[in-house]
């Protein structure tokens, strides 16, 4: 049987402008005859290049790690992961799943209505949708179709997070949580962090 690839690289064109710019960088260095600031701007990006790296293959594996746990699995749960894309964090879960529950990847290569659902959790997805407006409607979306008192986790780029923060306590969430993912989640340096929001409906 095939084996299904569980994780794979993200943002793959934020990585190639990493490694395109310390190529540059490095090339420059070489034809101003090795002056010192090239050499820093070529060591700067290869460490971009590395941080980004660590985050997709397997800083984002720590954060679910770390969550998963933290996530009530019982033989009725319904689960959702929004964005599941290679579905990293739908095959953790459905690892843990108990006998009789059961978990849903949707991407968008499928369209589906899941309602009714105890869990939802989407990694590194809703920020991908465009405009401002449409990310507001995919957390409308999440609100219908996770039932009172189902446990929502996202984890998302910063700057997102916090925006999802404002809508959620507007749709009723409550018990909302942002915390910091550490190196773990930085796409190229600190000031890209990972953030993971917690929020119950
Ligand atoms: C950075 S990847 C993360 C994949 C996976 N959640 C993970 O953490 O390994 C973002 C995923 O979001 C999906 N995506 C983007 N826009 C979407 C949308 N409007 N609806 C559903 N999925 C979407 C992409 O196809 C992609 O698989």
């Amino acid at each position: 049987m095939k084996k299904v690839r569980e994780n794979g690289i993200d943002g793959f064109g934020g990585l190639v402008s990493f490694i395109g710019l310390a190529v540059a960088c490095f090339i420059i260095w070489l034809a101003t005859g090795l002056a010192t600031s090239w050499l820093i701007a070529t060591l700067l990006y290869v460490a971009m290049a590395s941080c980004f790296l660590y985050t997709t293959l397997i800083g984002k594996q720590k954060i679910w790690d770390q969550q998963l746990p933290q996530i009530t699995l019982s033989t009725d749960t319904r689960a959702l992961d929004i964005g599941c894309g290679h579905g990293m964090v739908l095959f953790k879960i459905a690892h843990r799943l108990p006998a009789g529950g059961h978990i849903t990847g949707i991407d968008i290569w499928r369209q589906q209505d899941q309602t009714n659902n105890n869990v939802v959790v989407s990694s590194l997805a809703i920020h991908n949708v465009k405009p401002k407006a449409g990310r507001q409607q995919s957390l409308r979306e999440i609100a219908r179709v996770l039932q009172p008192g189902g446990q929502l986790v996202i984890a998302d780029l910063g700057f997102s997070c916090n925006a999802y923060r404002q809508e959620l306590t507007r749709l009723g969430f409550h018990d909302i949580q942002v915390t910091g993912t550490g190196i773990n989640g930085w796409w190229g340096g600190p000031w890209m962090p990972t953030l993971v929001l917690r929020a119950i409906r």
